[in-house]
């Protein structure tokens, strides 16, 4: 089957699909009754970020996939009536406007994926929502710093070139077991490749190059048809690397698959020494926590490290 990505005039990507439904076990007591997507990044929670960086790509519409759990994520992007009445009447207007932007953020929607069987069952779980059209995917605890745009140059290249796009890093040969890998063709744009393969968390004797997968996707909707289809994979779950691997050897079901290399910022929030770096770098840049931050941190590094 041909895919509609082929046609002159693909449908403009409106849509914005992301996981939340993982265990967080890396986490664990944390994410006992806590979603790890909720865990505060200085004061806000990781998935907040996640939200913003889709709508500041233009995507408003937001599938959020959750399971048992989960409820906190749906109060976060809800209205909270009491609070907000109860800073109203302090007259701290500051306050309320930090409570009412999560909620005015994006139409939100959430779909509850029941058994965490994998990424790849995650994601089929929104095709009822997204239907026929080219979607993003952002995964919940994967943060890409607000100052380094990648999801909008990743929605362009798909507009240009159809298909799907992936988004890439390069990483240390000895990393690569953690993360998909891609083999990949150079293109005339320089940083955009031609994906030919992928391998989930291969061994670096067997990794086809350090290029990691991380997590922001633009996606064919034929990856449904394929998924439905994939069996297990890798630790019995259903992997979403599987069925873009198959939609990268052929073409003619929903179009090419490229990468956008990233060069910039990225915190796997899900890690608890990545998620420490985000927080310790964000808080920094702040204007109003960083100076104050820093000189502390300064004097921490030199006097007891
Ligand atoms: P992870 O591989 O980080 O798994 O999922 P996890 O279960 O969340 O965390 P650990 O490894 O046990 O600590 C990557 C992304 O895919 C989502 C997660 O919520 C996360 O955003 N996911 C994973 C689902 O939505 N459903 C799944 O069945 C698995």
């Amino acid at each position: 089957m041909v895919s509609d990505m082929t046609q002159s005039h693909p449908p403009r990507i409106t849509k914005a699909v992301i996981p939340a439904a993982g265990l967080g076990t890396r986490f664990l007591p944390a994410t006992k009754a806590t979603p790890k997507e909720m865990l505060p990044v200085v004061d806000k929670p990781a998935i907040q970020y996640v939200v913003e960086e889709a709508v500041s790509a233009g995507l408003h519409d937001v599938l959020m996939i959750t399971g048992r759990n989960k409820r906190p994520l749906e109060d976060h992007f809800d209205r909270n009536y009491e609070l907000e009445e109860a800073l109203s009447k302090k007259g701290d207007s500051a306050r309320l406007a930090k409570v009412q932007e999560s909620s005015d953020l994006a139409t939100m929607h959430y779909v509850r994926q029941g058994d965490p069987r994998g990424l790849g069952h995650a994601i089929l779980c929104s095709a009822p929502h997204v239907g026929r059209e080219p979607f993003a995917v952002l995964l919940g605890d994967d943060l890409i710093d607000p100052r380094d745009p990648l999801l909008a140059r990743m929605v362009e290249v798909q507009e240009q070139q159809g298909g799907s796009v992936i988004a890439l890093m390069e990483v240390d040969p000895e990393q690569i077991h953690l993360y998909g890998c891609a083999a990949v063709e150079d293109t005339s744009e320089g940083d955009v490749v031609r994906i030919t393969g992928l391998v989930e968390k291969p061994e670096p004797a067997d990794a086809p190059s350090n290029f990691a997968v991380i997590g922001r996707y633009v996606l064919d909707p034929h990856i449904f048809e394929i998924l439905r289809k994939t069996e297990p994979g890798r630790g019995g779950e259903i992997q979403l690397t599987d069925a873009i691997q198959q939609l990268a050897v052929d073409e003619k079901i929903g179009g090419p698959v490229h990468g956008v290399v990233f060069q910039g910022r990225r915190y796997d929030t899900g890690d608890r020494s990545d998620y420490l770096r985000a927080i310790v770098r964000l808080a920094c840049e702040r204007e109003d926590l960083g100076p104050d931050f820093r000189t502390w941190l300064k004097g921490y590094v030199t006097e007891e490290m």
